[in-house]
């Protein structure tokens, strides 16, 4: 698939179907696809949880303000920064600002990757860290910033609208 193609086609998918299951080797790829991102300092200060089974699936709806749909998919992956490692290589500024860029390269890697194999998913950051933290046992280095469930897609939604272009870019 076109770079250009997946860029404009993916959509967060909030129902998934149950009945197919991904691939393991897929959801590895998509993986794959996430440790490729850049890094502030090739820093890689992060680490991917990825949740197969249904109890720990159902832990993380109600840590996510029950969003049911993230129990529907094969795989739910949690983003987690890993803080020790962002605070070693760049100080406060690996920790706040670096960090979350980093994670969020390798989230929409994750998602593009996953569409171009006609694949769903939805990042979901409205949760409880706190609950997420204490579902996954994360030792205190680990801050959980992002919940994505891959699956096969249940729907098609149409792309929400976007801001134009001219009124959120100033040429200089
Ligand atoms: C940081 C972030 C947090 C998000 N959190 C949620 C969420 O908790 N639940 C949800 O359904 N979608 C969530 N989304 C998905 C957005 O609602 C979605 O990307 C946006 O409406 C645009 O739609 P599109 O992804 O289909 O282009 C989140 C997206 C981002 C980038």
């Amino acid at each position: 698939m076109e770079l250009k193609q997946a860029i404009q086609g993916r959509r967060s998918i909030r129902a998934f179907e149950t009945r197919k299951s991904v691939q393991k080797e897929v959801m590895t790829a998509i993986l794959e696809s996430a440790i490729l991102a850049p890094t502030g300092g090739n820093a890689q200060p992060w680490h991917f949880f990825v949740l197969e089974q249904p109890e720990i699936k159902l832990k993380l709806v109600r840590a996510a303000l029950k969003q049911k749909f993230i129990a529907q998919g094969t795989f739910v992956v949690v983003v987690c920064i890993d803080e020790q490692q962002a605070y070693s290589t760049y100080r406060d500024r690996g920790v706040g600002l670096y960090s979350i860029q980093d994670t969020a390269a390798a989230i929409q890697n994750m998602l593009l990757t996953a569409y171009s194999f006609g694949l769903g998913s939805c990042w979901v950051g409205a949760f409880s860290e706190e609950q997420v933290s204490f579902c996954l046992e994360l030792p205190h280095n680990l801050r959980p910033v992002a919940i994505i469930p891959f699956g096969y897609p249940a729907e098609a939604p149409s792309r929400p609208q976007r801001k134009p272009l001219s009124t959120v870019c100033t040429w200089i």
